[in-house]
């Protein structure tokens, strides 16, 4: 934690019968808690294995295993962007659709593969997130045989109504 961002990691991971990985109730308390106690200007992500939502196309049981409990605890302590791995595909989006709760909305920031051979159709990646106070640009850099250069980005801004894709003037 600095004056700009508070980052929470939480171990999803379970034993490999549970695919799908799994935020427990003493991990969800634990980010709420330490997250309740930064200040509000103060941006935080929580950062997982497993992902909190999904690109089209996936399966709903990829989602971490209590998830809706998690995001209720979000949601209390203002979570403003979950950054998760696991599916190897890229994606921003935010919670509303899916958790469908007032006035608040998390970033969903979604990485594809940086270095394995996993790449799910799509060239290797990574994400760079710029914080600067209420507004984040989410750049995707992606390899194009020799390098990894900027292959897209998108920019979003905190609401009243939490974050939200902010449209090209
Ligand atoms: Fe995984």
């Amino acid at each position: 934690m600095d004056d700009e961002i508070a980052v929470i990691g939480v171990s999803t991971a379970r034993s490999a019968v549970f695919k799908g990985g799994r935020i427990n109730s003493a991990q969800i308390a634990r980010v709420r808690e330490r997250l309740a106690g930064v200040g509000e200007g103060v941006i935080k992500l929580v950062v997982t294995h497993h992902p909190f939502d999904l690109p089209p196309g996936h399966e709903p049981r990829a989602i971490v295993g209590r998830a809706r409990l998690a995001m209720q605890a979000f949601a209390a302590c203002g979570a403003d962007i979950l950054l998760a791995g696991h599916l190897h595909t890229s994606h921003v989006g935010d919670t509303t659709a899916r958790y469908a709760i007032e006035r608040f909305a998390a970033l969903v920031v979604q990485a594809g593969t940086a270095t394995s051979i996993r790449a799910r159709g799509e060239v290797n990646s990574f994400n760079v997130l710029h914080i600067a106070g209420s507004r984040v640009r989410v750049e995707r850099y992606g390899w194009d045989g020799a390098d990894f250069a900027l292959a897209g980005g998108d920019t979003f801004e905190r609401t009243t109504k939490g974050w939200r894709r902010k449209l090209a003037a």
